[in-house]
């Protein structure tokens, strides 16, 4: 069923794991995603960025699809339907009166008082609807459709703190050396920044910039409660060479089922990969 974020990442938390948030493409991520998450009895939280929405046709065409899906799939696991790095208060209202069971409002790269002020006002209108409120401080690198960034900007503990308490977020994504898209190197994250945050603010932390984080950096932000994990960029490489791989080996092909269809296939096998390493599976 549709529901929030809110009691996943509370029980993710408590339990020491993390909830994937998966980034939805196209009709092919949504199954594979969706398929995914009912084979691990794994909750799953579909990622949708404004450019992906765009891309998809709307956040109505978004909603619509997935709550498709659920019906013809029987998904029995819960799922949120979640904006992800929303970049304004008229845009968070838009995709969830379209039916968006969780929002992010990026206010980041504004100066502080003004992120609260933001994240106060779509906290106010989503919690009157029972959605949840992700936020975030500091500078997660790289880019990702919408969202560039000119550097990395560590998040500072006493903001998250302050943030958290006047704005009632219902999870915190501290930037903390984490970049969207490939890692140039190994990720250097800030996991002392990360204690003191988790700490401080009590609410289940978020890491974006999941892809290309090893195995022992993903269980050590768990262990310090984070409880959501974004990937994007993996599933995106993943499906891109199984169509490469197909059309080369295939060049008479031409029907879009023929190499979408394994391409959903890899995205749903890559899914299930991070769901076991999150701790995820199982959990629904
Ligand atoms: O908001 C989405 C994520 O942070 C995805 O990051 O594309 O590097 O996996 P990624
Ligand atoms: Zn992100």
């Amino acid at each position: 069923p549709l529901v929030s974020m809110t009691d996943m990442l509370n029980k993710g938390k408590a339990e020491g794991y993390a909830v994937g948030q998966f980034n939805l493409n196209n009709l092919e991520f949504t199954q594979a995603i969706l398929l995914a998450a009912e084979e691990e009895k794994s909750p799953v939280i579909l990622g949708v960025s404004e450019g992906a929405a765009r891309y998809m046709g709307g956040f109505k065409t978004v909603v619509k699809m997935v709550e498709g899906l659920l019906e013809d799939y029987k998904i029995t696991v819960p799922v949120a339907i979640h904006l992800d790095h929303g970049s304004s208060y008229e845009k968070c209202k838009e995709a969830i009166d379209a039916g968006f069971t969780s929002v992010m409002i990026d206010a980041s790269h504004h100066p502080f008082e003004e992120n609260i002020a933001t994240t106060s006002k779509v906290v106010e209108y989503a919690h009157a609807k029972g959605v949840s409120v992700e936020a975030e401080l500091g500078t997660v690198g790289g880019q990702e459709d919408d969202v560039v960034a000119d550097g990395v900007i560590y998040a500072d503990a006493q903001e998250c703190d302050e943030l958290v308490k006047r704005t009632k977020i219902d999870c915190l994504a501290p930037a903390l050396g984490s970049v969207h898209g490939p890692y140039k190197g190994e990720p250097n994250l800030g996991f002392t920044e990360m204690e003191e945050i988790g700490n401080l603010t009590g609410v289940p932390l978020v890491l974006h910039g999941g892809t290309g984080i090893p195995t022992k950096d993903i269980q050590r932000a768990v262990s310090l409660g984070t409880a959501k994990i974004n990937v994007n960029t993996e599933n995106q490489i993943a499906s891109a060479k199984t169509v490469r791989e197909v059309l080369a080996a295939n060049p008479d092909v031409y029907d879009p089922r023929k190499y979408l269809g394994p391409a959903r296939e890899t995205i749903k096998e890559t899914v299930i990969g991070k769901m076991r390493e999150f701790g995820s599976s199982g959990k629904a």
